[in-house]
């Protein structure tokens, strides 16, 4: 537990341009975070984790993270990129998108650091592409999760696959999902390319594509939950566009996503 004061507490907050997650602070506060996942982590089919060796690919400001290690896990490692320039941005935004996201966003992990620190937390954070996990570099883990990365990636199963290569256990993957084409087709597997050059977003899978994308890469499947609506933090900016069948269909307001339990056994 950290010793320091409520006001420091608040300081170290504030210092932080931008807070992706929401997070309980030990003083009772949260950080203000753009996403709240801590209304729907129980939706997430997280298995048991204590005792374990588990990994938090793509961790942002380490909601999953420190969840793991809160429910006991024996050692936590977190990977993410420290700069906004090596996500897999659309060629004509390589370098504005990363400016922009730079200057929005702030130093990139500052806040996974302060959150760190204020939690009295022993996770350990690696720079490291998803695509780049190997066994060499990470050893094995128990638990691998991973929370809203896909989509930002043109090539989704090989990351996928590289996740498998580190997990001797069970995989959660929590993805970002396409509503309409879920309740469209739910047995066939389609993805929308959000085509918008202005994003560093690629595939939006409907729940059917993301289950076979970890097919695909080597996973059984063992659970899948449906649809859920991951709901905005105090800190997002006001959503304006009325998403009724959105809300309906993911039982709430937020970014519709669903959690996959899989093993690496083919
Ligand atoms: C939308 S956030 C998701 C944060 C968190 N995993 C969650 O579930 O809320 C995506 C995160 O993936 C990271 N990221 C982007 N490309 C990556 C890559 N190739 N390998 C690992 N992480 C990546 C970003 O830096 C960012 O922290």
């Amino acid at each position: 537990m950290s010793t320091s004061a409520p006001t420091d507490i608040a300081r170290a907050v504030a210092d932080v341009a931008l807070w992706y997650h929401t997070i309980d602070l030990p003083d009772g506060s949260a950080t203000p975070g753009w996403f709240d996942l801590r209304r729907v982590v129980g939706l997430m089919l997280l298995p048991d984790v204590r005792g374990k060796r588990c990994l938090d690919v793509g961790t942002y400001d380490g909601f999953l993270a420190f969840e793991l290690e809160r429910r006991g896990a024996r050692e936590v490692v977190a990977t993410d990129l420290s700069d906004h320039e090596d996500w897999d941005w659309p060629a004509r935004m390589r370098e504005r998108g990363a400016a922009g996201l730079a200057q929005l966003a702030g130093r990139k992990g500052h806040g996974f650091e302060v959150a760190r620190t204020l939690l009295g937390s022993s996770v350990q954070k690696l720079e490291l592409s998803a695509y780049d996990l190997s066994p060499e570099v990470v050893g094995s883990f128990d638990v691998v999760v991973c929370g809203s990365l896909l989509l930002h990636l043109r090539d989704p199963v090989r990351a996928l696959e590289a996740i498998r290569s580190v997990c001797d256990g069970c995989f959660v993957s929590a993805e970002a999902v396409e509503l309409a084409l879920s309740l469209r087709h739910p047995r066939l597997p389609v993805s929308r390319l959000i085509a918008d050059p202005t994003l560093c977003q690629w595939w939006l899978p409907n729940v059917s594509a993301h289950r076979q994308m970890l097919l695909t890469a080597g996973f059984g499947v063992q659970r899948a939950t449906r649809p859920y609506a991951i709901p905005f933090g105090v800190a997002h900016p006001p959503v304006t566009r009325h998403r009724i069948l959105r809300r309906l269909a993911a039982g709430g307001q937020g970014v519709p996503h669903a959690a996959v339990l899989a093993h690496p056994d083919l």
